[in-house]
């Protein structure tokens, strides 16, 4: 499973690929917004740090502007992904930039039929929201698992399902036993990934004991 992080917060990037277990970026309005940074300076930066797909999502909603923003962005570096909304706009948009050659990140997904739809319109990657279904009462899981069934139907689709809107360790569990492809988490859950209490408890003891021993490895 890849694991792609979501944010655009740079420094919290540069760490993490650090760790070389970052496979990609994916963005969003909200977080460019909340990075208090021009997208344009954000994606390039972020660009020169990842070399997997970086996902940075148009704004506009109507086809023509979207192929204008589009043009735009994916002249920064050649590992962006045009991130379009799951409108009729977007699946145009990404149906035409699929046949130049271009990965396109279908967001804001919420249904199966929704996931055949971008597709069919050769979206690279698929991003259904779990958490903000199961936000909602509804079952965020339940829909990674159909799409992936879905999709495992038609050898001819090559688009990616990309588990999105994770909102703790758990979802990224079930997402990969159902043999999502990729998940964009934030930055604290990749944290919290690494976390599990006898980790900290059997390291204390060792510890313990090896200092118990005076050596010295180096
Ligand atoms: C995906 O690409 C989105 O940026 C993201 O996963 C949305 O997550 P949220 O529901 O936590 O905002």
């Amino acid at each position: 499973m890849k694991f792609f992080v979501d944010t655009a917060e740079i420094n919290e990037i540069r760490e993490l690929a650090a760790t070389g277990l970052l496979d990609g970026v994916t963005t969003n309005p909200s977080l460019i917004a909340k990075s208090g940074r021009r997208i344009l300076d954000v994606i390039a930066e972020i660009c020169e740090v990842v070399s997997g797909p970086v996902s940075a999502e148009v704004a506009a909603t109507e086809h023509g502007q979207m192929m204008k923003e589009a043009a735009v962005l994916r002249k920064i570096a050649p590992n962006v992904a045009i991130k379009v909304p799951l409108t009729v706009d977007g699946l145009k948009t990404c149906h035409a930039l699929a046949q130049e050659g271009v990965m396109v990140n279908v967001t804001l997904c919420f249904s199966a039929a929704q996931a055949l739809l971008a597709a069919k319109a050769g979206a690279a990657f698929i991003s259904p929201f779990i958490g903000r279904l199961d936000d909602i009462g509804q079952d965020g899981m339940g829909l990674i698992a159909d799409i992936v069934q879905i999709y495992a139907n038609y050898p001819n689709i090559k688009t990616e399902v990309l588990a999105a809107s994770i909102r703790h360790p758990i979802h990224l569990i079930e997402a990969a036993k159902m043999g999502a492809d990729v998940a964009t988490i934030p930055p604290g859950v990749i944290k919290q990934l690494y976390n599990h209490p006898l980790t900290d408890k059997g390291l204390a003891g060792f510890l313990k004991d090896w200092a118990g021993t005076g050596q010295s490895i180096v």
